[in-house]
């Protein structure tokens, strides 16, 4: 069997691909309509949430747009410490907002006092961060960024991207008092890309319902009344929507703590192996990623010649990400990775080392 050790898309179980064969229905129909508002219903709990999950034709980045185009009219604070991070800010820039970047260094997590500092003085609507930065393998103290602008700024909203950890990290939406949690099917949910899953709390949808130019494709106001009739304004991506059905059964079956054990024990291994290897790792320890590890490519890789090694033996990893290409090197341990896979892989990266010389 092959594995992909990259940050998505990742491998997908076969029953859940073929989940996606089934015949397609009308949409308008009830037998849609009652998968839907089931799938609907059971990612909830993914989020820890009481509310709402909305189900997006879209990958992640739409569900950034959709951040800021519903819940903010003017101004919004970007923390920026990472690649995707960055990506939010330009989304909120380019659809006219007032987008403030709070930028920090990329090998540090957002500092939630320096968030509060900022928000205190700049009337901030809402507030975007990335959960795991993909980019740099480094997981924010989101839960400590909420707490810190709640106790100045009760009234601005949270929103955060969790695209590379929900499913695999724990995150408890409504308790730590999250507006929005937006994630995409790529990832740690282990589906083929193009579904969009954002959760939303109540006082979110009320900013939503003031704040003009929603546009329509992403106007969560008209797809929340839709919602209601368990439906969607536009044609929904029904084989993803299938698919996904079967995997939250596979989800539930191991346990959402389970999984998040999974993975931090996984992502527990590989940190110790790439230290015992000489490689330092990219975050700081305490902010280090359950579901992709980054590490300073120390001992001068080539990562193209890594892969072509690993691939005869149907593995891979991922290069690092924009300008840390070839500085660092990415192992992804999400979705369907188990820990015998990992063993597999750090077997196989000690063997081409050894050849390497
Ligand atoms: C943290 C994070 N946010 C956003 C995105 C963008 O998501 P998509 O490629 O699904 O649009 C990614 C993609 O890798 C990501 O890792």
């Amino acid at each position: 069997m092959s594995r992909m050790f990259v940050p998505g898309p990742v491998d997908v179980a076969d029953e859940v691909l073929q989940a996606q064969a089934a015949p397609m229905l009308p949409h308008r129909s009830k037998e849609f309509e009652t998968l839907f508002q089931r799938v609907s219903e059971r990612s909830k709990a993914l989020f820890y949430t009481q509310y709402r999950v909305f189900l997006t034709a879209s990958s992640g980045t739409g569900l950034q747009e959709a951040a800021v185009r519903n819940f903010v009219e003017r101004r919004v604070l970007c923390c920026v410490n990472g690649a995707f991070a960055e990506r939010w800010y330009e989304v909120a820039f380019s659809n006219g907002k007032q987008a403030e970047k709070l930028a920090f260094e990329w090998d540090q997590p957002v500092d939630p006092q320096r968030v509060a500092e900022t928000v205190r003085r700049g009337q901030f609507e809402a507030v975007t961060v990335v959960h795991n930065e993909t980019s740099t393998g480094l997981q924010n103290p989101v839960r400590e960024i909420a707490e810190a602008v709640r106790a100045v700024a009760p009234e601005t909203l949270i929103l955060v991207d969790a695209v590379s950890s929900l499913g695999g990290a724990k995150i408890e939406m409504d308790a730590w008092g999250l507006d929005m949690v937006l994630t995409a099917s790529q990832k740690c949910l282990a589906l083929p890309p193009g579904l969009g899953l954002g959760a939303v709390s109540d006082r979110a949808m009320k900013k939503a319902e003031r704040v003009e130019n929603r546009g329509w494709y992403f106007d969560l106001v008209r797809m929340d009344r839709h919602r209601l009739k368990d439906s969607t304004p536009a044609t929904p991506a029904m084989s993803l929507i299938y698919a996904l059905d079967k995997q939250l059964d596979r989800i539930f079956a191991e346990g959402l703590e389970n999984r998040f054990a999974r993975h931090s024990a996984m992502a527990r291994r590989v940190q110790e192996w790439a230290e015992g290897r000489g490689f330092a790792l990219f975050a700081p320890e305490g902010f280090r990623s359950q579901t992709v590890t980054t590490v300073r490519n120390e001992r001068g890789w080539e990562v193209s010649a890594v892969n072509k090694f690993l691939l005869e033996r149907g593995m891979r990893i991922a290069n690092g990400y924009g300008a840390l290409k070839n500085v660092t090197l990415r192992i992804a341990h999400m979705g369907e990775i188990q820990m015998e896979d990992i063993e597999h892989l750090l077997e196989a990266l000690d063997e081409f080392s050894r050849r390497a010389g």
